[in-house]
């Protein structure tokens, strides 16, 4: 190897001046990250201005960041890194319940609401009761569970987005199983929408053909003592974007029912979710 840095070289030439004392885990995810940040660029042939068109985006996610709005994460999910990080994190037995993306919509601390109670507080959409337990992997149920659950409105935005507009803590709530397992509340059947696009991802998504769309879902992180915490949702299964979801977070095992029996007042979602052990 020469001293200097060369086409052929790249790789080896930027790796080789890491210090011998960084942290070993630092050392792998860095060297193989500029294996294939060279890589690419070495497959692609990228040019001058495709390298500054790069630049020019990044900047712009960055700028566009702020305490509400995380551009960089909205990137990772429609580029479907979200999605491989998680599944690579979360491999699980089966029957146990799958993750998705976490999405950046959930809010701290909601409050703590009696079983059966209603979570929609500005009294639009479609009523729809969600019930279920959690369980173990062998069917035992979990007490002190928390069922922490947040939903778009009917009109397809989070009460973050529109503080001026929806209650506050319209469509969240957290329910805590008793030691029956068993969770129950009322919401609205979901509705899908399109995650924020009036930013330099909607701009890439729109250079891709991709529209910004996901399909209807009700969101659930659920946490219980000694268990690994499950971060998914449950999605309305004849959405029009339901394999077409477009930060991929959607699994076959997370299609639920939605029932509307004839004469009812409200939908019915039941869904079960299965822990797994710590
Ligand atoms: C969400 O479902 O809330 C969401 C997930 C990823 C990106 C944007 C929104
Ligand atoms: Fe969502």
């Amino acid at each position: 190897m020469t001293k200097y840095f060369s086409e052929e070289g790249s790789v080896q030439a930027v790796n080789a001046r890491m210090g011998p004392e960084i942290n070993p885990r630092l050392a792998t995810v860095m060297a193989a990250l500029i294996k294939h940040l060279h890589a690419f660029a070495k497959e692609t042939e990228l040019t001058q201005e495709e390298w500054e068109f790069g630049i020019d985006f990044l900047t712009k996610t960055g700028q566009i960041c702020s305490g509400e709005r995380q551009e960089f994460i909205l990137l990772s999910d429609v580029l479907g890194f979200s999605m491989l990080v998680d599944a690579i994190n979360n491999r699980r037995p089966a029957g146990a319940t799958e993750n998705t993306v976490f999405g950046p919509f959930h809010v701290a601390d909601a409050p703590i609401r009696q079983m059966g109670e209603c979570i929609s507080l500005d009294g639009k959409g479609e009523s729809c009761r969600f019930v279920g337990r959690v369980i173990d992997v062998h069917g035992e149920p979990i007490e002190g569970a928390c069922v922490d659950v947040w939903s778009d409105n009917s009109d397809g935005f989070y009460d973050v987005q529109q503080p001026d507009v929806q209650p506050k803590w319209n469509n969240r709530g957290r329910f805590m199983t008793k030691s029956d397992g068993a969770y129950e509340f009322v919401g609205i059947k979901p509705v899908s929408y399109p995650i924020p696009d009036d930013g330099p991802v909607g701009k890439m998504l729109g250079s891709l053909g991709r529209h910004p769309y996901r399909p209807a879902h009700m969101h659930f992180m659920v946490t219980a003592p000694g268990f690994k915490t499950i971060v998914t949702h449950t999605f309305v299964g004849d959405d029009p974007y339901i394999t077409d979801d477009t930060v991929f977070g959607v699994k076959e095992t997370l299609v639920a029912p939605f029932e509307h029996i004839k004469g009812d007042t409200e939908w019915r979602s039941p869904f079960d979710f299965v822990m797994v052990a710590e």
